[in-house]
């Protein structure tokens, strides 16, 4: 049965490592199996659309993602070992991490990716997509990498400061006539 693992937040020495390179013949062990099956627990369970095996203490180049919208090629998938095969362009995009809660920022990522890798089974899979899904395989393999994204964010700032940006940002833009009537 696959079970909920507790996610390691910025300060743990796992997020900060270069995760390992699998290797094929780990992926027959059904503890690995097991790893795997709790990622996508844990991440559902959080809930997230990405999660990586640093982000559970597990220094091993693995991670699982699901968009969960309708469309299939958004996941869930895991992936193995991942490599970039192609990058285009870059935007700046706003971003956050299970392991940075109460957070956000925005990252520069590039608009358009192709990864390579195997699946759980250790065969070779392509993974491409623009927008959110290139986006979240660059914010997964920077986890590998050890690196967060509030490394190279502008613009960081808690939930609870975006909200009240927004609310300021409404209100100059959609004023109530209440307020500017008042005395
Ligand atoms: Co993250």
């Amino acid at each position: 049965m696959p079970y909920v693992r507790e996610i390691v937040v910025d300060g743990h020495p796992t997020l900060r490592k270069v995760a390992k390179k699998v290797h094929a013949q780990e992926l027959r062990d059904p503890l690995m199996q097991q790893l795997i099956d709790d990622m996508f627990e844990t991440m559902y369970d959080a809930p997230g659309i990405g999660l990586a095996a640093p982000q559970v203490n597990v220094s091993k180049r693995i991670f699982t993602i699901d968009l969960h919208d309708d469309d299939p090629t958004h996941g869930p998938f895991v992936v193995v070992n991942p490599k970039f095969e192609r990058t285009e362009g870059e935007e700046w995009r706003r971003d956050g991490c299970l392991s940075v809660p109460g957070y956000v920022g925005e990252s520069p990522r590039f608009t358009h990716v192709a990864v390579t890798g195997w699946d759980r089974f250790g065969e070779k899979i392509r993974l491409e997509g623009d927008g959110l899904f290139a986006h979240c395989l660059q914010h997964e393999i920077d986890h590998l990498n050890g690196v967060l994204y509030l490394d190279k964010a502008r613009n960081l700032r808690t939930l609870a400061e975006e909200e009240a940006e927004d609310a300021a940002r409404e209100e100059r833009e959609h004023p109530v006539e209440e307020a500017a009537s008042a005395s």
